[in-house]
């Protein structure tokens, strides 16, 4: 009798999805949920024909020649820059991500923390909760319209697409993007966006939100020099990855009132975040979670699965990120 393809979780996950899992595969999942280090994880894919991933564990050549079984990393984010797509594809090994299940709620999620930077949300609460609110105030953290005013989207995919949407027809703004090819007009048109060039993007956006892909391409596509062509009054939101902003030349413009605010999500070198942007008053900051609601990680998890079950059962693989 053939034994059953032998997969590893990385980090916990849904038991419904580990039960399907296990229909198919021989599994191992992470019992603590604790974040491995390379060569523990390493350690745990031996003997592995296919590893769950969650965009935090980095599958570069090294690992891939120490564990020269691995046939398939499903990556359970729409994000793969974890990957090193071309050592994989050199090593014959499948890489998948997660991508659509988590388009809306990523946008409602980059909306959410445009809200709270633009009315100055978790500046007030800590305010208030410090016991330091006395009386009304005129201009008591008095924030950046919302409506009626210019979004600017630098990436403008499934995700960057979701939030012009949201911005134009919900909220009566004037949606202008960059991206690295200009959309369809009746994509355009269904998003109600116009595209404009990176500079003016900078120059005219109230609220800049980038969703743009980490390559090593993007790497500080928002530095010192980019934040010194937006408004003073304008926020900047990455719900991305960290990287695509130099975090310490945010951190120093903030400080400054170069801009008004920023939201971020995501940081260079998360879990740990640049010690000169928890100093500043006007950044929100938030710990990776814009994909996260209970259906949505269900969906992710639903999809990474999918992608073991079909690529491990001789198939192709759902959403691969390499052919
Ligand atoms: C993604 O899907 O890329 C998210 O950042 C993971 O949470």
């Amino acid at each position: 009798m053939n034994s059953k393809p032998r997969i590893l979780i990385a980090r916990a996950i849904s038991p419904e999805v580990v039960s399907t899992l296990q229909q198919h595969f021989d599994v191992t999942a992470n019992p603590e949920d604790v974040a491995w280090s390379p060569d523990e994880l390493i350690d745990r894919l031996q003997g592995m024909d296919g590893v769950l991933t969650t965009g935090s564990q980095r599958i570069d050549a090294a690992l891939l020649a120490a564990c020269p079984q691995l046939k398939i990393c499903a990556n359970m984010a729409v994000g793969y820059n974890n990957f090193d797509v071309a050592a994989m594809t050199a090593a014959g090994v499948q890489g998948t991500n997660a991508p659509d299940v988590l388009t809306e709620t990523t946008a409602d999620f980059g909306f959410a923390l445009l809200m709270a930077t633009a009315r100055r949300i978790s500046e007030s609460e800590h305010y208030l909760r410090a016991g330091l609110w006395k009386d009304w105030r005129y201009d008591l953290f008095a924030g950046t319209e919302v409506h009626g005013s210019t979004l600017g989207i630098l990436g403008m995919g499934r995700i960057g697409q979701a939030i012009a949407k949201r911005g134009a027809f919900g909220f009566g703004m004037n949606v202008i993007y960059h991206n690295r090819s200009q959309l369809q007009p009746a994509l355009e048109a269904e998003c109600k966006a116009r595209y404009v060039g990176k500079e003016e993007l900078l120059q005219t956006a109230d609220h800049l939100v980038l969703v743009l892909p980490y390559t090593p391409e993007a790497h500080h596509t928002i530095g010192a020099a980019e934040i010194a062509l937006m408004k003073p009054t304008a926020t900047l939101i990455n719900i991305a990855r960290g990287g695509i902003v130099d975090d310490a030349a945010l951190a120093k413009a903030l400080a400054a009132r170069q801009i008004a605010a920023a939201g971020l999500d995501v940081f260079e070198g998360e879990p740990a975040v640049h010690p000169d942007l928890l100093e500043v008053p006007n950044v929100v900051l938030t710990p990776h979670i814009a994909s996260a609601t209970a259906p949505t990680r269900l969906a992710m998890a639903q999809l990474a699965a999918d992608n073991l079950i079909a690529y491990l059962g001789g198939k192709a693989p759902v959403t691969p990120v390499n052919q």
